[in-house]
């Protein structure tokens, strides 16, 4: 898999900004739903969303909880701002312009991380995975919604094609789970496929 770099990534999502909602929002947005559910039914207040975006997701957490967003786009993160603004999300506690590969908070910050639709889009997807180990607290949860690549079958084939576009598209449509975990099952962790179409997965690893 060719990797994207983070000027990449930032070119990407300033050029997709203004028009992520209505592209890519709604086909999303069972998979935001069902990680954010999740999130709210675990212990500890204390979460991290890694790649915010336009901060999407940020409706659906209960006022119990105390969330950080960070991303590496200002025009995304603007966008969030902006949403928090004019709802009244007073669960977010900051949006701030950070590299989710390596973040900067001090060890166990939080209880919970999630990552919602960026494992796919980083440069380094086990960069990121150690740096939401580091950030998480022992006992606590770390979670991902993506999309991976099918282990067989006509939608690999057309993953596999769109693959040299990723630059474009700002992701990698042939992202597979071994480019998060490696090539073993990895220990402690539960994999559930989001309905409706199950196109997106859940990934919940415990820390
Ligand atoms: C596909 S969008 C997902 C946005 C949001 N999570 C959602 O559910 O709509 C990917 C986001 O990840 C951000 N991103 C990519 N690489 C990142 C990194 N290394 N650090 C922080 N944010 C990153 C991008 O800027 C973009 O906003």
């Amino acid at each position: 898999m060719t990797r994207l770099d983070l000027e990449a990534v930032r070119t990407a999502y300033r050029r997709q900004a203004a028009s992520y909602d209505y592209m890519f929002g709604l086909v999303s947005r069972a998979g935001r739903r069902r990680a954010v559910a999740a999130v709210n039914t675990l212990p500890g207040d204390r979460v991290l969303e890694v790649g915010v975006g336009t901060g999407l997701a940020l409706p659906y957490y209960t006022a119990g909880k105390r969330v950080t967003g960070i991303d590496l786009s200002t025009e995304m993160l603007a966008r969030a701002r902006a949403r928090v603004a004019s709802q009244g999300l007073t669960q977010v506690e900051s949006l701030l312009e950070r590299n989710a590969e390596a973040t900067d908070f001090p060890n166990a910050s939080f209880d919970i991380a999630v990552s919602m639709f960026v494992a796919s889009v980083v440069p380094n997807p086990r960069a990121l995975l150690a740096e939401l180990r580091r950030v998480v607290r022992p006992g606590g949860h770390i979670l991902f919604v993506n999309h991976f690549v099918a282990a067989s079958g006509p939608r690999r084939a057309i993953e596999h094609g769109l693959a040299p576009l990723s630059r474009a598209l700002g992701w990698h449509p042939d992202f597979a789970v071994s480019d998060l975990f490696g090539q073993d099952d990895p220990p402690g962790v539960t994999f559930s496929p989001v309905p409706p179409a199950g196109i997106f997965t859940l990934v919940h690893v415990r820390r």
